[in-house]
């Protein structure tokens, strides 16, 4: 499909270069730009809202975002956010919207070792996008149900990839990580949240 209306310049409001990278391979071959949001060289600073609920925390980090597009001189560009999580089943949807900081604090050995010993492995990947295309607030969501691997397998991709084993047709208990980017591509959480927007843009 084409974008076939709308700004065609996205500025992604990260600090994610591997969610950048999959922005871009997912968008630019719908005739879009994808370019980081940078101000004076650095990602602006956005205040995460308590909620346990990424439409919300997208939402937030969205109209912090568009709030700062006149000042930084892009006015004219389409604003592109998002929020992700890891919700694992047997820990109460635990890390959740707290991956982020889970990741950096107890890495994936520290999800290893809470689920030490479980049988019951399952777990959903979760992403909001949110796009501001100058006139209208898009919101797209998307899920990937799995499980949890044993260990890290895999060199590509980012985060938790080398953790998460999609629940996809093809997949043969790989996880993300051990997928090229066009077959985590195919089946993405945020593939599927990013499909939901292009359908809005029209
Ligand atoms: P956030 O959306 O930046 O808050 O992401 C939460 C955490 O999940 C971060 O540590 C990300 O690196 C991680 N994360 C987000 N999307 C993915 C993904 O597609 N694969 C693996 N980890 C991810």
């Amino acid at each position: 499909m084409e974008a076939s209306a709308g700004r065609r310049q996205l500025l992604f409001q990260t600090g994610n270069l591997g969610k950048l990278a999959e922005a871009r391979h997912y968008f630019e071959p719908l005739g879009f730009t994808v370019e980081q949001f940078l101000i004076n060289g650095e990602p602006p600073e956005i205040i995460e809202p308590q909620s346990d609920d990424l439409v919300t925390v997208a939402r937030s980090k969205i109209s912090q975002g568009v709030a700062l597009l006149a000042g930084a001189g892009r006015a004219d560009s389409a604003l592109l956010v998002e929020d992700a999580g890891l919700f694992i089943d047997v820990l109460g949807g635990f890390p959740g919207v707290y991956s982020s900081s889970v990741l950096e604090k107890l890495g994936l050995d520290g999800i290893l070792t809470l689920l030490q010993g479980r049988e019951q492995r399952t777990a959903l990947f979760g992403c909001c996008a949110a796009m501001w295309d100058g006139e209208r607030l898009l919101i797209g969501e998307g899920n990937c149900t799995g499980e949890i691997a044993q260990e890290a397998r895999g060199e590509h991709g980012f985060g938790y990839d080398p953790l998460f084993i999609p629940d996809v047709s093809g997949a043969d208990g790989r996880t993300f990580a051990q997928m090229s980017p066009e077959e985590k591509g195919r089946s993405s959480h945020r593939t599927r949240a990013y499909e939901q927007l292009v359908l809005q843009i029209g």
